[in-house]
């Protein structure tokens, strides 16, 4: 393309703005994902049930939203990628250059992203044909044989074709759209699998785990995985808010879509709880099965179920078009990137960062079982060192910078926030005492510098 196609192109896009409710869906959508369904899940089973779930909404309530407000603001007031606005706002290179941080976060959560995401399409398809229920299947098995092979290449290859191919359609035409589609669908879904899930024989067990706290539980691991899953889940440390804020107006209130993309997150993560536990307790499974859960422990209830087949179909579906509304906004970020700073048209720039994306994600998609899981770091795979890296290491890096930033080196934050008063102190307090300690706590002790 050429140099004056590609400013015309740029220009169009400076122009491509979400609607007022276009935002707050595409920003639900962006934080409801694999997060809620997945890995919530998995990770409150691991860590005590409910007494983790209050932790969570302690992280999500004192870290995650004056976080996500800050990084709506800088976007909007920075009207550029994760780097160009802390630049923009502040005049200082160096800013830019640790803007870049986010970025790089958003790529590689991006690359192991598509992966777990092509699983779920596979499943979908495999429920929904029949061919995943079969009698005398050992779903562990059967799970570790197909991460094993070479097929999530082709559902990681689809789901990134399927997310590029949004992202290039651009913001009103290409993200707002789909999630305006995606997300009742999503909605409707989750309705019917909440009433079976909570519907079913010894039920109550696993709402009990899930509703009843044991804080003998809790330690200080379980303090890290909290903070870290508030950072992914909701989209934040790795520049998705920031760069959907710099496509909202002047006219949106951020405070509200704070608390709208809040409110909603917790929700679907409650959901999410009430659809996984009654189900994994009521066929007498584990809820700490790991990363595998929803695809080792889950079939197995819903190849026992009444109508297991549309059931696990449907559950298997909700996860991949959970996948997707949030993939969109986590490729958004380098693609923002690449194009502002390359001068690159939005297609063109979709399709380098799409297909390094799906390349950089291979090692990951073949480590689980693959020809690359004898490769570990410690105990860990390829594709869990890509997880724990971006979630507990460059996440809240990225968040620090972030609180940094509002805190301490832009002034007009709580203009453009539109926040005065008490609530402007509560925020700036946040910002600068509080979430600073608390996150370089928790950091220094995810890379074993302290213990306590
Ligand atoms: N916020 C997204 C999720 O929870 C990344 O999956």
């Amino acid at each position: 393309m050429s140099n004056k196609a590609s400013e015309t192109s740029l220009k169009k896009d400076k122009k491509d703005r979400f609607t007022t409710s276009g935002f707050i869906i595409a920003a639900i959508g962006s934080s409801v994902g694999l997060g809620n369904m997945w890995k919530f899940p998995y990770i409150t089973g691991k860590h005590g049930g409910a007494a983790f779930f209050l932790l969570f909404i302690l992280c999500l309530l004192i870290v995650g939203l004056p976080i996500l407000l800050a990084e709506m603001t800088i976007g909007r007031g920075g009207r550029g990628n994760a780097s160009s606005s802390l630049f923009n706002l502040s005049g200082k290179k160096y800013w830019g250059v640790l803007g870049l941080l986010p970025i790089l976060c958003a790529f590689f959560t991006m690359s192991y992203y598509a992966v777990v995401a092509g699983w779920t399409v596979h499943y979908a398809v495999e429920s929904f044909t029949g061919l995943l229920f079969q009698p005398g299947i050992d779903y562990k098995e059967k799970f570790v044989t197909f991460a094993g092979g070479y097929m999530p290449i082709v559902w990681q290859a689809l789901v990134v074709l399927l997310t590029g191919w949004i992202v290039a359609r651009g913001i009103s035409g290409g993200i707002e759209k789909f999630n305006k589609i995606l997300i009742p669908g999503f909605l409707i879904i989750l309705i019917i699998l909440t009433f079976r899930s909570v519907t079913l024989p010894g039920a109550e067990e696993g709402l009990s785990f899930f509703l009843k706290p044991d804080f003998s539980k809790l330690d200080s691991e379980a303090a890290l995985v909290a903070l870290g899953h508030a950072f992914f889940s909701l989209s934040i440390g790795f520049g998705c808010m920031l760069t959907y804020g710099s496509y909202v107006d002047k006219k949106q209130s951020l405070g509200t879509a704070t608390l709208a993309i809040g409110l909603g997150d917790l929700i679907y993560a409650f959901i999410g709880g009430l659809v996984i536990f009654p189900t994994v307790f009521s066929y007498g499974l584990k809820p700490g099965e790991g990363v595998g859960l929803a695809f080792m422990a889950l079939p197995v209830a819903f190849s026992q179920m009444p109508f297991g087949i549309i059931f696990g179909g449907l559950f298997f579906l909700l996860l991949a078009i959970a996948a997707l509304t949030s993939a969109v906004s986590i490729l958004e970020v380098p693609v923002s990137f690449v194009m502002q700073r390359w001068n690159l048209s939005r297609k063109r720039a979709t399709l380098y960062t799409t297909i390094l994306c799906f390349i950089v994600g291979v090692p990951s998609a073949l480590s689980v079982s693959g020809i690359l899981n004898p490769y570990k770091v410690g105990e860990k795979t390829i594709f869990d060192v890509v997880d724990f890296t971006t979630s507990y290491i460059l996440m809240p890096l990225g968040g620090l910078i972030i609180t940094l930033f509002t805190a301490y080196a832009w002034k007009r934050a709580g203009e453009e926030a539109g926040l005065t008063g008490v609530w402007y102190k509560i925020w700036m307090f946040l910002l600068r005492i509080v979430n600073p300690i608390l996150i370089l706590l928790i950091f220094l002790y995810s890379i074993g510098v302290i213990s306590f």
